[in-house]
């Protein structure tokens, strides 16, 4: 305990309080004692403070959404821009802001996605971890949000996310993992969702085994809005905070529960100590901040995140005196950020087609409206009219609000018709076409090859008139890449015939196989690749060294590589390192064709060369075996690759492994399949439930063992498989491989 002469003062009916927030948006002060009432409001991406009572928030900056700045890949960027909102939080007296939000975008439809960072867990992890970093040195707390597997918004609060643990390791919780690690977030925001059955905000594995006696972390669990089912649950389980504030519906609750016994003090007092010392670890102090540097800030953020998808024969960036036809009224009236909790009200936004005005020679005509997806033949035809004018179309493409926001998902991955139909009509008459998207997640692109240029500004906050501009202008050169993989249909995605589910289970039946780790093991052909975006300068990568040829999995491997500049403007190139798996993956669990374990963003002078080096640890080598609940590297060669995203691999070297740690030979009773090979009467292990398949795997085994195991009939049963993913029968054989060995 940290606070235990003021835990030791409280009265019961005190503890309650705190732990049990007070009204929307506090904690509960106990001022005889000097805990301090403190503020939360959202975030993520500016200050959503609202009074007690009041539903509008005040004025604050708008800065880019999650979706756009993951593509920076730019870790002091999201630190800056922690910075400041840390700042404007101290001066509008706010102790903590609910944000970063890191669920993985295992589905394109989920409503929030504009919000998250990526479906990789290592960029949301370093990103948040940023993130957190900026606000807390300002004294200010954050809220790491919805731990977790909140993946979609379909009835985010009762629906059941059925996750095999390697899944729930490898993809769903290595983010947190590694914000925690390293940043600390003073808090934890629990999802609403279950996990395997259990409600998050009642899950002692989650919030207090992993979180706590695995990772180590040191702050506070709050509820999201109204996820608390069983308080008194929630309070055994590590749940410290519920939000919002409820006071007396829980006090019965809570009390009849440590006099029954079911809850004790000493639980009620930890949670109490840890909610005392988060509001002592909020260090207010006087600040102002300046609107405008802020806004120049999120233009700034803009900029370094936009991503330029195509660029045929180079067609920008524009010049002054090109004619420009721009089409579309997102263009007056700009996308820039989404709907529901995270909603800001802005300070200032900038116009793009005003920017635009300043960098060139413009005409507009609005085509289609920006917030809705009612279209008109005869302002798509005034557009066409307009654009047969002009040098080149530049159709302000987006979503409308209504299509993504928090609350809901999506159906579809379609930009409103009207909007695909002008881009093809513009393209079919020759008229040179540059799409600019702003949206919130993927969206489906039936004109990709035959525009000339696509630009994805994404929901790039209140500067993003400006940063859009500078980007077309070439004022700024592109340096963003995608976050996520855009498939080239929602069929594609591997979430797709489970997603939403059915309306109580959410099975993640596609497993480790979220994004690109999916579309690559399946050689898939994508849209665009995860980690793509152009420049309009090239690099070169050279020189790749590695520290080791050959290294047990204890050690630290280093990797440098050397990129220049080989173009004539100035520019900055995110340089991704991918793990390869090269060994013989048969009779072990299988592995994504490469994961991103390293990035770093690298800005270059025309003819500029600068190294940049990585440092790999265990965990960049190894899945997570659930046998063993632990992570292990097998012992092979693995392949360092170095890219440009992770479908363009620049170059490759190799590394072999040892384990230090193996898989041991004996089984344990306890997993799954341990439960299933088990005899009830006599609590042998039996084939009896395993295999009717002798071809794939059986007849590979020494006949003593097979003769040792089947002492019953081999094949009843069985057929239960033939329901099992290959993936899952894969397992089943190598587990028993190890039951066979372990009986030799
Ligand atoms: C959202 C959270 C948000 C909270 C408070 C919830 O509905 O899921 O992200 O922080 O409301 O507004």
């Amino acid at each position: 305990m940290n606070y235990p002469e003021i835990v030791s003062q409280l009265t019961l009916d005190e503890k309650i309080k705190l732990v049990t927030g007070y009204g929307s948006w506090h904690t509960y002060p106990v001022e005889r004692l000097g805990v301090e009432s403190i503020m939360m409001t959202d975030g993520p991406i500016g200050l959503r403070k609202v009074d007690e009572g009041e539903s509008e928030s005040h004025v604050s900056v708008c800065f880019p959404s999650g979706c756009l700045t993951s593509c920076s890949f730019d870790k002091e960027l999201l630190e800056k821009m922690g910075e400041a909102l840390g700042e404007e939080c101290q001066a509008y007296e706010v102790g903590m802001i609910l944000g970063p939000a890191i669920n993985i975008k295992r589905s394109p439809l989920c409503g929030r996605n504009f919000e998250y960072y990526s479906e990789d867990p290592l960029l949301t992890g370093e990103l948040a971890a940023s993130y957190i970093k900026g606000v807390q040195s300002k004294g200010i707390g954050t809220s790491l949000k919805h731990y977790t597997m909140n993946n979609q918004e379909y009835r985010r609060m009762s629906y059941d996310a059925v996750v095999d643990e390697r899944a729930l390791r490898e993809i769903y919780l290595t983010g947190y993992e590694i914000a925690v690690k390293k940043s600390q977030p003073y808090t934890l925001m629990c999802s609403y969702n279950l996990v395997n059955g259990e409600h998050t905000s009642e899950s002692k594995r989650l919030l207090t085994d992993i979180l706590r006696d695995e990772w180590g972390f040191k702050g506070a669990v709050i509820s999201d809005w109204g996820a608390v089912h069983y308080r008194d649950k929630g309070i055994a389980a590590g749940l410290d905070l519920e939000m919002p504030g409820n006071q007396w519906a829980n006090k019965d609750f809570i009390k009849s529960a440590i006099a029954e016994g079911s809850l004790t003090i000493d639980e009620l007092d930890t949670c109490v100590d840890r909610i005392v010392t988060l509001v002592k670890r909020v260090k207010k102090r006087p600040a102002v901040f300046e609107f405008d540097k802020d806004h120049d800030l999120t233009r700034r953020i803009a900029e370094e995140s936009i991503v330029l998808l195509k660029n045929r024969n180079d067609i920008l960036p524009l010049k002054p005196d090109t004619k420009v036809a721009v089409l579309g009224e997102f263009a007056e009236k700009p996308r820039i950020q989404g709907g529901g909790s995270a909603f800001i009200n802005c300070y200032a936004v900038d116009v793009t087609l005003e920017e635009m005005k300043k960098a060139g020679s413009v005409i507009y005509s609005k085509a289609f409206p920006s917030d809705s997806d009612k279209w008109d033949r005869s302002e798509l035809d005034k557009a066409i009219e307009c654009a047969k004018t002009a040098d080149v179309a530049v159709v302000m493409a987006g979503l409308p609000d209504s299509y993504e926001s928090e609350g809901f998902d999506r159906t579809h991955i379609h930009l409103p018709e009207g909007q695909n139909i002008l881009i093809l009509e513009l393209t079919e008459l020759g008229i040179p076409t540059v799409v600019v998207l702003q949206n919130g997640a993927v969206v489906d692109m039936p004109w990709a090859d035959a525009v000339d240029g696509i630009v994805e500004a994404y929901l790039a906050g209140e500067g993003s008139g400006t940063a859009i501009t500078n980007i077309l202008y070439g004022a700024v050169n592109p340096s963003g890449k995608l976050a996520e993989t855009f498939p080239r249909k929602l069929e594609d995605n591997p979430s797709f015939l489970n997603f939403p589910g059915d309306g109580y289970n959410v099975p993640y039946a596609e497993s480790i196989y979220v994004g690109y780790r999916y579309y690559q093991k399946k050689k898939m052909d994508v849209l665009f690749p995860f980690g793509f975006g152009l420049s309009y300068t090239s690099f070169l990568y050279d020189n790749l060294k590695l520290s080791k040829k050959n290294m047990l999995d204890t050690d630290v491997l280093s990797v440098s590589v050397d990129i220049t500049n080989t173009g004539e403007v100035s520019g900055k190139e995110i340089v991704q390192l991918y793990v390869s798996d090269h060994g013989d993956q048969s009779g072990r669990p299988q592995r994504p064709v490469r994961e991103l374990k390293g990035f770093e963003k690298v800005s270059l002078e025309p003819g500029e060369t600068k190294t940049v080096t990585f440092e790999l640890d265990k965990r960049s080598f190894a899945y997570y075996e659930e046998r063993i609940s632990d992570w292990i590297v097998p012992s092979t060669e693995y392949y360092i690759e170095i890219g440009a995203s992770c479908e363009d691999i620049r170059l490759s070297e190799s590394v072999n492994v040892e384990a230090t740690k193996t898989v041991p030979l004996k089984i344990r009773p306890d997993t799954v399949f341990g439960e299933l090979l088990r005899d009830p009467r006599t609590q042998k292990y039996t084939m009896d439930n395993l295999i009717n398949q002798q071809s794939s795997g059986i007849s590979s085994f020494p006949p003593e063992a097979i003769a040792a195991l089947m002492d019953h009939n081999p094949i009843r049963g069985l057929r239960n498989f033939g329901n099992e993913s290959a993936e899952r029968v894969e397992e089943i054989m190598y587990e028993l491989k190890t039951l066979v060995h372990d009986t030799e």
